[in-house]
């Protein structure tokens, strides 16, 4: 069966919605987030025009801070002080990746942590693997939206995350494993240095594939009736395709869809869900603050 995430993510922007409206209607601000978009790389473009757009659609204000890829970190830094200071501003992004003169380590620690609807800052990472409060990171924030909405059990299963990294897998690997439901999985994360890395993910109840690699997973490597998650975006060329090139995951679709219980498209599958996760961040950002 095909998990929906496109579906899912519209539906709970018209939740959004309604809770947005009835916030502002109670006297709360309407919550605002700002982009940092560094450069001109195609993909985060497009994240982030699609992340500018759904802001629309549920009622929170948006501001987008383009600069040139030769922006010095120093700069870079000056915007973060100011996003920090802006009190119109709950939350903000810095879309990563950063051109090769920036340290995002350095960017990522300067975000303050109250505003930083990414969860990327150590304080939040920290309070995830603590299981307090915080701000989940958006794309395993959306894979646990979509696990508990298509009601998928995982306690108890096997779940295989391939990928370890900052912002996908090694947070989600925390979270699947937490005491908690969606979670109380027991989680394997293998990566590029992994040993026999099919014999492993055969052994998956519930596979995800976030290591960046068009069409990687096939169905050899799936056991019948595992969940597949796929989070890759890959662009491969295609000539008969309107922009000369078309987006795959890093799970062969065709095949994999023919022995997986659920199994997530691309696009329209974590993708969407990752947008709106941010967006519920963000209120979460606007709401904290008063
Ligand atoms: N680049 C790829 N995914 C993300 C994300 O979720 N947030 C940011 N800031 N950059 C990204």
């Amino acid at each position: 069966m095909k998990i929906d995430g496109r579906q899912t993510s519209i539906e709970i922007k018209e939740e959004l919605k309604l809770e947005i409206d009835q916030w502002v209607e109670q006297g709360g601000k309407r919550p605002h987030l700002a982009a940092v978009l560094v450069g001109e790389d195609a993909a985060s473009m497009s994240y982030v025009r699609g992340k500018i757009k759904s802001c629309e659609k549920v009622g929170i204000v948006s501001t987008l801070i383009k600069k040139p890829a030769s922006i010095s970190q120093e700069e870079l830094l000056d915007i973060i002080d100011d996003l920090n200071s802006n009190n119109e501003v709950d939350g903000y992004i810095v879309q990563l990746p950063l051109p090769g003169q920036i340290d995002e380590h350095t960017v990522t620690l300067r975000i303050n942590p109250e505003k930083d609807v990414d969860g990327f800052h150590p304080q939040n990472l920290g309070r995830m693997m603590l299981g307090l409060d915080t701000f989940l990171p958006a794309t395993p924030f959306g894979i646990v939206t979509l696990l508990d909405r298509y009601n998928i059990p995982t306690e108890g299963k096997h779940c295989v995350v391939l990928g370890r990294s900052n912002i996908v897998g090694t947070p989600l690997s925390v979270l699947l494993s937490r005491k908690r439901n969606p979670g109380n999985c027991t989680v394997t994360i293998v990566h590029s240095r992994t040993k026999n890395i099919k014999e492993i993910l055969l052994q998956a109840d519930i596979l995800v594939a976030a290591i960046g690699r068009a069409a990687f997973v096939q169905s050899d490597m799936v056991k019948p009736g595992a969940v597949v998650i796929d989070v890759g975006i890959n662009r491969v060329d295609d000539i008969n395709a309107k922009r000369g090139y078309r987006l795959v995951g890093d799970v062969d679709y065709t095949g994999v869809s023919e022995i997986a219980s659920f199994i997530t498209p691309v696009p329209g599958g974590v993708g969407p869900m990752t947008i709106v996760s941010l967006l519920k961040n963000t209120l979460k950002a606007a709401q904290r603050k008063s």
